[in-house]
């Protein structure tokens, strides 16, 4: 496993394990199973509704707490400074942790104008080291903007929508400028058509390795922190087994131009579902 350096000092694992769309039932199986095979940062949501099967399966793996690296979400309906604390406690409780590593605003969600605000809650609960790192998810550069002006902590992460047909050139480069460390959601499209892409295919042919692992290979090579998913035991394990092989420079370039713009959620600046 590689491993980033939040602009904190914090330490996070580079590959981790997603759980959106597992339900509380299938969490646990699947989380145990990557935690066996070597995961040690998983990415769940208030929102996805199986922080209790994520906290049982952290609970029966055995591994150390302190190897592990959680992450939740403050949910849109949960925004606001009260509301955001109240959430936090909440997730706590059915994660069955004292602490997470790290809490994210899970939209902006802009029609409602209170992210400045539940990210002053997002302070204190780092303030009060019961999050190891404090960032944000889908903010655009305008958004993160008025964080920068507005508040103290410069986010330690923005993890959003990034694959080969979505690279965010412009917000990848505002994060490195500010030392936000890009995290890319649904890094293998959400299983659909850059799996099947004919220049991935011909790379991993090459590199006697499968369409998800030259995806995922590509991602470590980019320098984000990538949170693949899978409820298939071998798929968990595939994915992991990228640390072995590296993509020559020539190759990078190939995939670079797959860029098309191409997104499969929704805008951020357009999502306000509460
Ligand atoms: N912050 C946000 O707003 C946000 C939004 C979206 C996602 N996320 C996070 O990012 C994580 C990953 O994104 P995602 O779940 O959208 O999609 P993803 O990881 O890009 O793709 C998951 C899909 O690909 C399939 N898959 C996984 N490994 C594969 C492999 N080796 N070969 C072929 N197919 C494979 C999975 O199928 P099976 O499960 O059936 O194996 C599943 O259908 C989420 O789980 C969540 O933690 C965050």
């Amino acid at each position: 496993m590689d491993y980033v350096t939040l602009n904190n000092g914090l330490k996070m694992p580079q590959l981790g394990f997603g759980v959106w769309k597992v339900t509380d039932e299938e969490a646990t199986p699947a989380v145990q199973k990557a935690l066996e095979f070597g995961y040690r940062s998983i990415d769940t949501a208030t929102i996805y509704g199986n922080e209790v099967g994520v906290g049982k399966a952290i609970e029966n793996s055995g591994v150390p707490r302190e190897k592990l690296f959680i992450t939740t979400k403050v949910w849109n309906s949960d925004h606001g400074y009260e509301n955001t604390l109240k959430a936090f406690d909440e997730s706590l409780e059915r994660l069955g942790q004292e602490y997470v590593d790290l809490y994210l605003i899970h939209w902006p969600t802009p029609k409602y104008d209170q992210y400045v605000d539940t990210y002053k809650a997002l302070e204190k609960l780092n303030k009060d080291g019961r999050v190891k790192a404090i960032g944000v998810c889908n903010f655009d550069v305008e958004h993160l903007q008025r964080l920068l002006d507005e508040c103290e902590v410069v986010p330690a992460i923005n993890q959003v929508e990034y694959h080969p047909y979505l690279q965010q050139k412009e917000l990848k480069n505002f994060c490195e400028e500010h030392k936000i460390q890009l995290e890319a959601y649904s890094p293998l499209m959400n299983g659909r058509d850059i799996l099947h892409d004919e220049v991935i295919k011909e790379l991993a042919e090459k590199y006697g390795k499968t369409p998800a692992q030259v995806i995922l290979r590509w991602h470590l090579q980019t320098n984000v922190v990538v949170i693949p998913k899978s409820v298939t035991p071998s798929r968990i394990e595939e994915n992991l087994n990228v640390f072995d092989f590296e993509l020559t420079d020539e190759d990078m370039d190939k995939i670079a131009e797959l860029d098309r713009n191409l997104r499969v959620g929704n805008m951020p600046s357009e999502m306000n579902k509460r």
